[in-house]
């Protein structure tokens, strides 16, 4: 007679993650391509130990309420949006996360995406393969120039920072904002602390890399984008509502800012029939930030590590509530044949 945890994970993620959770845990897998319904979520969570979430997951007070024996949650992604903290906290229930490892991979993204909105690259491919390429033109698809211009780093964590390294290699001058100062960083990386305000008006590009809160959400609205400038291009790598939607539909058809490119859209996914999806000087990728083997597989690895060590009663890699972990729920070890 062993005694083992059961586990959900609501979907596929890299095998190095199953392989750790399948040594040490009944592990349920939901194997399909998009998410479980709420309803099934809850089905298959209510006689788990601990979750194995994604950000299209929605857990809450409610779920957890339906889940008396789940005592982790670990979300396989830095953001936890997609988690009632509070409401987690309040049952005992620890919640982890996977910071640190998709930093430099997702600074890799915005930066690819700020260079291909800068110098239209969807725009200039889409033209090629129209067949519309009938000579070398000097007025020919004419774009922004990235090296010396000034980027507006909005959140200065580690992907703002990693952000900031790639913008020095282009000679960029680099603002950001924030919550608090960074001394350290505006040693390091040379950057310069602008209120919010004051950055969006100086910004050629602005790329958001706040987590979403209360405080955050629709960030960027009419009154924002109007603060920016009529050349300047924005970069969401965040949250998609971070920016308030039909605002940036506005703004970037009546030329208030130049362009956007969005890993994150709210809603997500975007209906392909959405106007930013049509719109030329919109570029919208499904957020992929994160998305390269190595990234995902540390990411899965950190994920499946979070959630033993948090059905274990230790602490875990990383934590959103630590404090969750003195309260903890009471549940007896199951007997699992
Ligand atoms: C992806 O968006 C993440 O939060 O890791």
């Amino acid at each position: 007679m062993t005694q083992l945890p059961h586990v959900f994970v609501t979907r596929r993620i890299p095998e190095i993650g199953l392989r750790l959770l399948r040594a040490a845990c009944v592990v349920d897998l939901w194997d399909d391509d998009m998410p479980p319904s709420a309803q099934d979520l809850r089905a298959h969570a209510s006689d788990c130990d601990g979750l194995l979430t994604l950000l299209t997951d929605r857990i809450d007070g409610d779920l957890l309420d339906a889940c008396p024996r789940v005592r982790v949650v670990s979300n396989l992604a830095v953001g936890y949006d997609n988690i009632d903290v509070a409401a987690a906290t309040a049952r005992g229930v620890i919640v982890g996360n996977t910071p640190g490892v998709l930093a430099e991979t997702t600074a890799d993204l915005a930066f690819a995406l700020l260079l291909a909105a800068a110098r239209r690259l969807p725009e200039s491919q889409a033209y090629v393969r129209a067949g519309q390429w009938q000579t070398w033109g000097p007025l020919l698809l004419l774009g922004a120039e990235v090296h010396h211009a000034t980027l507006g780093i909005v959140g200065l964590g580690s992907i703002g920072r990693a952000l900031a390294r790639r913008a020095r290699g282009f000679q960029m001058r680099v603002l950001y904002s924030g919550p608090t100062r960074q001394p350290d960083a505006e040693a390091e990386l040379g950057v310069e602390y602008a209120a919010l305000p004051d950055l969006l008006r100086a910004a050629d590009f602005v790329s958001l890399h706040a987590p979403l809160t209360p405080v955050t959400r629709g960030m960027i609205n009419t009154e924002t984008l109007r603060q920016m400038r009529p050349s300047a291009i924005l970069i969401n790598t965040a949250r998609g509502p971070l920016v308030v939607t039909e605002d940036l539909v506005n703004a970037l058809r009546a030329g208030i800012i130049a362009g956007a490119a969005l890993d994150v859209t709210d809603p997500e996914p975007l209906p392909a029939d959405h106007p930013l999806v049509g719109l030329p000087n919109c570029i919208v990728v499904p957020h992929i930030a994160s998305a390269s083997g190595p990234t995902r597989d540390r990411m899965a690895e950190i994920a499946a590590r979070n959630l033993m060590a948090g059905l274990r009663g230790e602490p875990l890699l990383h934590a959103v509530n630590p404090a969750a972990i003195g309260i903890g729920r009471q549940v007896e070890p199951r007997d699992y044949v």
